[in-house]
């Protein structure tokens, strides 16, 4: 049976070229026995017709906010509260923009507006439009309200242009909808801890050993997972990170403890070690502000810290079904995160260049080389969050 089928899907489209996409949407949403809506802004209106969507979808197609029969009929309150769920494709610049300062001047804002259902948007613009600074804070802004952001693609636009800014192809927006259905059900007996952030070791009370991770990379992973069903446990290191939705969140300072952490949280079934954990302690750790010496040479003792991904990967009795390490590399990439594949004993190694050139410390984005047993594929360029849906499908499909 197909996880749409009667699922209440409300289909927002904008004004732009990719609009006559979303007549495929509403195709493939109908073969699968979905019910769908649609909303029309009169931008959209320019590139597909009601009539046609109408009688795709079966339902009358909605344009106006005081269309007095629509509201009559469902109101736009009505619209969202009986959706399960609102997808905006094409979802434009001016759209996005609306969306995130909460603007309500049409139908399908003041919907977006008075929606209490998961929000799924298809952004769909220039590259020059996608990459300006205002899109990226608006953009932002929606992730935070929990919005979900597919896409766009790279390619040539209709303009010809190239770059990111092409809207998502429609098959791909159903395959991510049904793993959205079916993962819930697939996932949820599945347990799971992501490791993020650095770790800090403390040199005295007031300084530490630290690099730069963010940890975006593996909260997006824990809140991918989260949203599959699985039971997730992030262990995080010291990060300005909000918590994920629905994941159970620990906060650790040092190697040690997060190492301590994850055994308590063993045994699990899934691993994700995407924590930058530092490499050393510090030994001679001075409860009191350390002071100069001089010379400035040999004030820090150091020892190794534990390997955590080791650590658990070589405990056979508690070994977890699926073990994924990062292997964060400035050069020799493939070769280096092979070695790592090889040593670690991990499943799959995720590496990354993360040379400052690359920007990847700190960023929204990732380039990732995905390496296995018997596979080393190279990732497109694509945001963290990109990054872990790709993984979390990947899980599902390797687990269930
Ligand atoms: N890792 C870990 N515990 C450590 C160090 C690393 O669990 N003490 C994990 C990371 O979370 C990552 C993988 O091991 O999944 C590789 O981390 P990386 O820092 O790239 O490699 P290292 O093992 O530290 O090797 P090196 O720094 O020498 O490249």
């Amino acid at each position: 049976m197909s996880e749409l089928k009667n699922k209440n899907v409300l289909l927002i489209i904008g004004g732009g070229i990719a609009a006559f996409k979303a007549i495929d949407i509403v195709r493939l949403l109908k073969e699968e026995r979905a019910n769908v809506n649609v909303i029309l802004t009169h931008a959209g209106e320019n590139f597909v017709t009601s009539i046609s969507l109408s009688q795709l979808s079966g339902n009358r197609v909605r344009t106006d906010l005081f269309d007095m029969t629509g509201e009559l009929e469902m109101s736009h309150i009505e619209l969202s509260r009986k959706s399960d769920i609102i997808i905006v494709a094409p979802a434009t610049a001016d759209l996005i923009a609306k969306m995130a300062n909460g603007q309500a001047n049409d139908l399908a804002s003041t919907t977006l507006l008075a929606a209490n259902k998961p929000i799924i948007i298809l952004p769909s613009m220039n590259v020059k439009m996608w990459e300006h600074p205002a899109t990226k804070i608006n953009i932002n802004k929606l992730r935070d309200y929990e919005v979900e952001v597919l896409g766009p693609d790279e390619g040539e636009m209709a303009c010809g242009e190239y770059g990111f800014g092409r809207m998502l192809e429609p098959i791909d927006l159903l395959n991510y909808l049904k793993v959205f259905y079916s993962s819930e059900k697939a996932l949820s007996k599945f347990s799971a801890i992501v490791t993020a952030g650095p770790t800090h070791e403390p040199i005295d009370p007031v300084r530490y050993i630290a690099n730069r991770s963010s940890g975006k990379q593996g909260y997006a992973i824990a809140e991918a997972l989260a949203k599959a069903g699985v039971k997730t446990t992030l262990i995080s290191g010291p990060t300005i990170l909000k918590k994920p939705k629905d994941v159970n969140v620990l906060y650790v300072e040092t190697a040690h403890e997060m190492l301590n952490m994850v055994k308590k949280y063993m045994p699990t079934d899934i691993a994700i070690f995407a924590a930058a954990v530092a490499d050393w302690k510090v030994t001679n750790y001075s409860p009191d502000k350390m002071k100069k010496n001089g010379t400035g040479k040999n004030l820090l003792e150091l020892e190794e810290n534990p390997n955590i991904l080791e650590t658990i990967t070589k405990n056979i009795e508690q070994r977890p079904k699926i073990v994924i390490g990062f292997a964060a590399e400035t050069k020799d990439l493939i070769k280096e995160a092979k070695i790592k594949f090889n040593s670690k004993g991990a499943d799959w190694i995720l590496a990354n260049d993360v040379s400052a050139k690359n920007n990847v410390f700190g960023s929204d984005r990732n380039s990732i080389c995905f390496i296995s047993k018997d596979d080393l594929e190279e990732w497109n360029e694509m945001s963290k969050v990109e990054v872990a849906q790709k993984l979390v499908k990947r899980i599902i499909k390797e687990i269930s």
